[in-house]
């Protein structure tokens, strides 16, 4: 990180951020959905709750991490709760998934058995590879599978544990990063510190891309590391012509009176119920603020 990098947004003293808990995509064919992440993601469909129509579902990545599918029917919410925020999945999202780095010549295998196109992208350097394979869901969202370290030293609130490998199905084993659009990029790095307490750890030199680590203290990004991310972009098309989501739905498990306290001192529109915290940011994001389980 350069001296550049570091003046640009304020820093909350201790972010009340601790990790990434779910991500919600807006699917145009819920069945087909279910199948491809089924099928290629290995991703199992956890029961409906009652009163959920078949317009929702909700995979299972690991123990703590969860993937929502949500197919918008005219003059229904996809969920009742987050009605008042007017919440929608993610349209074409920029999201990332980690593997065991060990695990990429395995994923390069498991995408051509599925006729999927990827492309191999190199973020670190030739000495210290740090390797992700991109390739994209049945709706646009653009998927990236990162290669982690576990025995890394930068471990995530929920450290995810390694499953027995399956045949033709990408060996997940948990959620990496959201890269969401910002139309005011400017006022987003001022705006994501102080109204919720994002950690901000550096933005790209040659792009509007600012990096919040999930996490009590920004840290570096890249390297293998097992922690989670948010990225928040102008919007552009990034790497593997990607771009980050509009009118997304990520939650996060976090300090929730932390999170409270900022969102009402921001003046967002918010909501408090037995599940958490959820508010709609400005830029029609929403976010929810959930407790980790004891
Ligand atoms: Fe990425």
């Amino acid at each position: 990180m350069n001296d550049s990098q570091t003046t640009t947004a304020p820093q909350a003293a201790v972010s009340p951020l601790l990790d990434l808990a779910s991500i919600t995509l807006e699917v145009n064919h819920l069945a087909r959905g279910v199948r491809f992440y089924e099928q290629v993601l290995g991703l199992e469909r956890l029961e409906q709750e009652a009163g959920n129509t078949s317009s929702v579902a909700t995979l299972r990545v690991n123990a703590h991490q969860t993937l929502s599918l949500w197919q918008p029917v005219t003059r229904q919410h996809n969920d009742a709760r987050l009605a008042p925020l007017q919440a929608r999945g993610a349209s074409h999202l920029h999201y990332a998934f980690q593997v065991q780095s060990s695990d990429l010549p395995r994923c390069k295998d498991v995408l051509d058995e599925h006729g999927l196109s990827w492309q191999e992208i190199n973020l670190g350097t030739s000495d210290a590879p740090d390797r992700g394979l991109y390739f994209f869901d049945p709706f646009g969202h653009g998927l990236e599978l990162r290669g982690v370290n576990l025995a890394d030293s930068r471990r995530p609130y929920f450290l995810p544990s390694v499953q027995p490998a399956r045949p033709h199905v990408l060996p997940i084993i948990g959620l990496r990063e959201a890269a969401l659009a910002f139309q005011d990029y400017s006022t987003m790095k001022t705006h994501l510190p102080q109204a919720y307490g994002f950690a901000f750890a550096k933005e790209q030199e040659d792009r509007d891309f600012a990096q919040f680590t999930l996490a009590p203290h920004p840290e570096p990004d890249g390297d293998g590391t097992p922690r989670r991310w948010l990225y928040a972009w102008d919007p552009q098309v990034g790497l593997a012509d990607m771009l980050g989501g509009d009118h997304a739905l990520v939650r996060f498990y976090a300090d929730v009176q932390a999170v409270t306290r900022r969102v009402k001192q921001a003046g967002l529109p918010h909501l408090i119920d037995e599940v958490g915290l959820a508010v709609r940011d400005p830029e029609g994001h929403v976010f929810e603020f959930v407790e980790p389980p004891a």
